[in-house]
């Protein structure tokens, strides 16, 4: 039996720690792992490679720390607060350690590829510091620290995609699942540190993708989403043989039409037709696109090194609109980037009116040691003048979601269910094509797993309620 608990995530899904089984074919294990995840969905996705990697080297896992004789923490760099998260868990497992000198203390992911070796002098309990792309190396990294040893490997690779390695699926419901496409981002936003911490972008073998998604289908899954930093410049092959990310969906979308399938990041300067048309072809592509625009202002997205403009995004918004009439859209906002004025700040709002997101992530800039804007650029929008703007947006953001959702009262939905309400196990929860979350009784006719079409009653600012439709 293989227990993990993860905690956080920096997009506010929050997927707490429920137990894990999995088949451990080592017979015998005789150590322990604990591992806990903060951050984006990939992070997430890279601790099942992880757990995937030491699961063959016989160890076994466990949800509490104080029995662990590794515990690793996958951590996550994107705004300071992320890492100050990071660093106050590092003090509670000092506490164990002290207690329990032989425990090895690893630090993965963005945090340990952003501070390299200076974690092993600023933290002076940390054993293990290893980069998103040395995981195959963990089990000698592992070797060496217990014997002792610090352990340090985060070289960053231009191949690495993990693509014959099958993740153990952490934390799952058994119905939906995360599938990385990509690793790594070419962009260079000139906020973000991602670049930075996880390396240049490239793209998996689709074959391998198909074949995960296809083995998740048979074990009864019933969506994936596709995952990658940019997944509109996913590419592989020349020629007849190349693949894009519109054939990738198509690919996938085909295996079974019971296979919801979404997808995330979307970046507005890739994001083609291609794509919209086939989301609009295939009934199981589900009808939700995350097109973060950080700023309505042409300045300021000039400053960020979005590469494209307020009309250019205003005019992917038309086609989406044009091309998958009802299509849900949301979106990740940056208040108080440097030197942004009233004005450009109301560029947002006005953005924000012209899109009418269904849902937005929002954020206050956090300057990031590195990035473009940390070299070039002063952080000089004062906390409060932030803190105000992120307010003002995250107030707009709340009216336009649940204006969303008032949208679909009345309406019958189709709904994939993913389980028990987070309150009850008298009510199911699932989501319906575009995302909105979606609660209703049981009935014994259905099961997790299964479609049911549900009549919208009522909603609340971030969930819908209604009854399943009898037919
Ligand atoms: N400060 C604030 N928000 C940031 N993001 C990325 N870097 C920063 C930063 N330095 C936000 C962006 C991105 C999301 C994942 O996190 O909006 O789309
Ligand atoms: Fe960061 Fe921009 Fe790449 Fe997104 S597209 S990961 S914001 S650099």
């Amino acid at each position: 039996m293989m227990d993990f608990k993860l905690v956080d995530k920096e997009h506010d899904e929050a997927r707490q720690g429920e137990a894990l089984v999995i088949e451990n074919n080592n017979a015998i294990s005789t150590k322990k792992l604990y591992i806990e995840s903060y951050g984006c969905q990939m992070n997430f996705a890279d601790s099942e490679i992880v757990a995937s990697i030491l699961s063959e080297t016989g160890y076994a896992t466990t949800n509490n720390y104080q029995e662990a004789d590794v515990v690793f923490i996958n951590t996550c760099s994107i705004r300071d607060n992320a890492e100050q998260r990071v660093r106050n868990r590092l003090s509670q497992f000092g506490i164990e350690k002290k207690k329990n000198p032989g425990l090895v203390i690893g630090v993965l992911g963005c945090m340990a590829e952003r501070l390299k070796a200076k974690f092993l002098e600023e933290e002076k309990l940390v054993d293990v510091v290893v980069g998103p792309d040395a995981y195959r190396d963990l089990p000698q990294l592992l070797a060496d620290a217990g014997e002792g040893n610090k352990a340090v490997n985060v070289l960053l690779s231009r191949e690495e995609t993990y693509a014959d390695i099958n993740p153990v699926r952490l934390n799952s419901n058994g119905i939906t699942a995360f599938i990385s496409i990509m690793r790594g981002c070419d962009n260079m936003c000139s906020f973000c540190v991602v670049p930075f911490t996880r390396g240049r972008e490239r793209s998996r073998d689709p074959h391998s993708i198909i074949k995960e998604a296809e083995l998740l289908f048979e074990q009864g899954y019933r969506e994936v989403t596709l995952l990658g930093q940019n997944v509109d410049s996913y590419k592989w092959g020349e020629g007849e043989d190349h693949v894009n990310f519109a054939g990738l969906l198509e690919k996938t979308a085909l295996i079974h039409p019971d296979l919801r399938v979404r997808f995330s990041t979307s970046h507005p300067k890739d994001i083609t037709d291609e794509v919209l048309y086939t989301i609009a072809k295939y009934e199981n592509i589900c009808n939700y696109i995350h097109l973060p625009v950080q700023s309505g202002n042409n300045r300021i997205l000039e400053l960020m090194n979005r590469t494209y403009t307020r009309e250019w995004y205003m005019n992917r918004i038309d086609a989406i609109r044009r091309i998958i009439p009802g299509c849900a859209i949301s979106s990740d906002i940056i208040a108080g980037f440097c030197s942004e004025t009233e004005e450009e700040h109301q560029d947002t709002l006005s953005m924000m009116d012209y899109a009418r997101y269904n849902f937005a992530y929002t954020f206050s800039y956090s300057e990031r040691p590195g990035t473009l804007a940390a070299r070039k650029l002063k952080d000089d929008v004062p906390e409060e003048v932030k803190s105000r703007r992120l307010a003002e947006i995250f107030k707009k953001q709340q009216e336009d979601s649940h204006k969303c959702l008032l949208e679909f009262v009345g309406k019958s939905v189709k709904v994939l269910i993913e389980g028990y309400s987070k309150k009850s196990d008298k009510e199911y929860r699932g989501r319906n094509d575009q995302n909105a979350m979606v609660v209703f009784p049981i009935s014994d006719k259905v099961k997790p797993g299964d479609y049911v079409y549900v009549n919208i009653e009522k909603c609340t600012s971030a969930t819908l309620i209604g009854t399943i439709v009898n037919n």
